[in-house]
């Protein structure tokens, strides 16, 4: 069923670890949406602004080894403060659907689970930094974290960049694919979890079947009073 025009917008997050696919659905989505005449917005975290980018670059410069993770987690909320002010807000109320690689889950996930920073204070600091922006749904692509460091170590050998945060333990990643299944647990209606080792074509089209009915079950609530 497409997602009828006129159904309103929503705001789609993509989380998961790298190599789960998230950039390349990211994108599938955006072109789904535009082909069916909806105006769009993809963007990524960290980053998506000027301003973003720049602490992007700080953030994963692998020369920055000594960086604390309150700096680390300040830094990514930092980003995440002007990409929802200066982008996402802006275009949500232009009734654009927007659609994010990562968002604030991310870092309840690496900072907290990962890093083992207290998870009460980074949700209020994330509340702070998004001023209480929430994704209407949260896709989540869920891959075994030997799998995931498979793909991530084939990207490198094929040229790919190398960052900060791709030089942690198993056990890290471990923390953080338990975290961001808790987040799944604990916010359900919100939450879908698709198993990444699926086809690309598969996990498309199961995002794009749970959007459309997200967006159907809003207009007969809307239509309904
Ligand atoms: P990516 O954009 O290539 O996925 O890289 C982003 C990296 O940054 C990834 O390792 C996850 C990490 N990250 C955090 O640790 N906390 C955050 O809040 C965000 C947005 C990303």
């Amino acid at each position: 069923m497409p997602i009828a025009k006129g159904s309103g917008a929503l705001f789609v997050v993509f989380e998961g670890p790298d190599g789960s696919g998230k950039t390349t659905q990211t994108m599938l989505l955006r072109d789904a949406l535009q082909k069916a005449g909806h105006a769009v917005l993809a963007t990524r975290e960290p980053g998506g602004t000027s301003i973003g980018e720049q602490i992007r670059t700080v953030v994963h410069a692998v020369e920055n080894g000594s960086m604390l993770p309150l700096t680390e987690a300040l830094l990514y909320s930092a980003a995440r403060a002007q990409l929802v002010g200066e982008v996402i807000r802006p275009a949500l109320a232009e009734g654009r659907f927007v659609i994010s690689d990562r968002y604030a889950y991310s870092t309840i996930a690496y900072q907290g689970e990962g890093r083992g920073l207290d998870r009460h204070m980074l949700q209020q600091l994330t509340r702070w930094a998004t001023q209480d922006l929430v994704p209407d749904v949260v896709v989540y692509l869920d891959l075994d974290v030997q799998e995931g460091l498979r793909r991530k170590q084939q990207a490198l050998d094929q040229g790919g960049e190398i960052n900060r945060m791709d030089q942690q333990t198993v056990d890290f990643y471990r923390s953080v694919r338990n975290s961001y299944l808790q987040m799944a647990r604990e916010d359900a209606d919100r939450w879908l979890v698709v198993e990444a080792c699926q086809p690309v074509e598969a996990i498309h089209a199961r995002v794009l079947s749970h959007l459309s009915e997200l967006c159907e079950r809003r207009r007969r609530r809307v239509q309904g009073g």
